[in-house]
């Protein structure tokens, strides 16, 4: 039978378990163990059953009290734990707004591409094609077609770098000349195409490196000529570099043109002769030619009936003329100072 003390005992350790609980599980067995169906109180509150009327009354009423106030104690712990969870969290997700932040790093186009989309844009304008072609070439399209004979030093190891095993036939093409055959070959004329592109040779110094670009040009027609050929290239120079030079048209040699010739442009830096143009006030910057029968004739295409031209020029050198930067090796050492200022 329940007693006045019993009752005191239980609110009293009912008190202290509820003050002491750590966490919200520990709480809910707290619960459990006093007002659950098995609780200590519900255990109370069901042996009154037994107590005579006025003592069942009284202990009824003190009890049922007392679980009012253990619901409330509970309640209470309940919310008060919630806010110490909710608390925590705010405390572990915080952000220390006072760090200095990482800053944003926006890139920039890099001025080899930068030159090459602006020399790809010209001459799109102009009415030409953009062709691509493998890296790794064969030695037909690199040399063969191209009318490059065998011991024409391009073809030498110490300028070339061949795949392994040599007896593969496969190169890192040392120009993008070879696209020239590659698009003949499937393509019919008339042809008005530029390729662009990396290129490979054994070379590294202050203005070579083992790997440069190019753009190539090739036009076939039945009324083309070398006058349309000097035409196209005078307005190239002067749209690329947004002046008036002079170009002039020097008299050379490449196996794959006939007749050929190498292009100066008056010196973009001077007059009368700086250290750029060696004195000269001309700069080298491309070579070109009307396209040598015999690589007509290896792509199948009537040369009493179609005339070409072509030409090729590197993509690094018009981006230092252009930028005025003497060191070619600067463009792939990734130095942001230099590149960044490039944005
Ligand atoms: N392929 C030559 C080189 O890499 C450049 C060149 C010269 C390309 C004359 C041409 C050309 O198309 O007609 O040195």
């Amino acid at each position: 039978m329940p007693t006045t003390s019993d009752i005191r005992d239980l609110s009293a350790g009912a008190q202290a378990a509820i003050a002491a609980a750590a966490d919200l599980r520990a709480l809910e067995e707290l619960r459990v163990r006093y007002l659950g169906r098995k609780g200590a109180l519900t255990e109370k509150l069901k042996s009154i059953g037994a107590l005579a009327a006025e003592e069942r009354r009284a202990y009824g009423r003190q009890l049922n009290q007392l679980k009012k106030e253990i619901q409330r104690q509970l309640q209470n712990r309940r919310a008060a734990l919630q806010e110490d969870e909710r608390a925590a969290g705010i405390a572990r997700d915080a952000v220390d707004v006072t760090l200095p932040g990482r800053g944003a790093a926006p890139g920039g186009v890099h001025p080899v591409s930068r030159t090459l989309a602006r020399m790809e844009e010209i001459f799109v304008r102009l009415g030409f094609a953009v062709a691509d072609g493998p890296e790794l070439e064969d030695d037909f399209h690199n040399f063969t077609a191209l009318n490059i004979p065998p011991g024409h030093p391009a073809r030498a190891m110490h300028d070339t770098f061949y795949a392994h095993p040599p007896s593969c036939g496969l190169l890192l093409r040392t120009h993008t000349s070879p696209v020239q055959v590659r698009y003949m070959q499937n393509h019919k004329p008339p042809l008005r195409v530029i390729a662009p592109g990396r290129v490979y040779r054994c070379d590294s110094d202050l203005t070579h490196t083992p790997m440069f670009h190019q753009v190539e040009g090739l036009v076939v027609d039945e009324d083309t000529s070398f006058a349309d050929l000097k035409g196209v290239l005078v307005h190239f120079a002067r749209a690329f570099f947004e002046r008036d030079l002079e170009v002039r048209f020097r008299p050379s040699f490449f196996p794959f043109t006939e007749p050929s010739a190498e292009v100066d442009i008056s010196c973009v830096f001077c007059r009368k002769g700086c250290r750029v143009c060696g004195h000269s006030g001309w700069l080298e910057v491309l070579g070109c030619g009307m396209v040598h029968p015999a690589v007509l004739g290896h792509v199948n295409i009537d040369s009493e009936r179609f005339l070409g031209y072509a030409f090729g020029m590197g993509v690094e050198r018009l981006a230092m003329l252009r930028y005025g930067v003497d060191d070619l090796r600067v463009f792939f050492d990734n130095d942001l100072s230099f590149l960044r200022r490039f944005r």
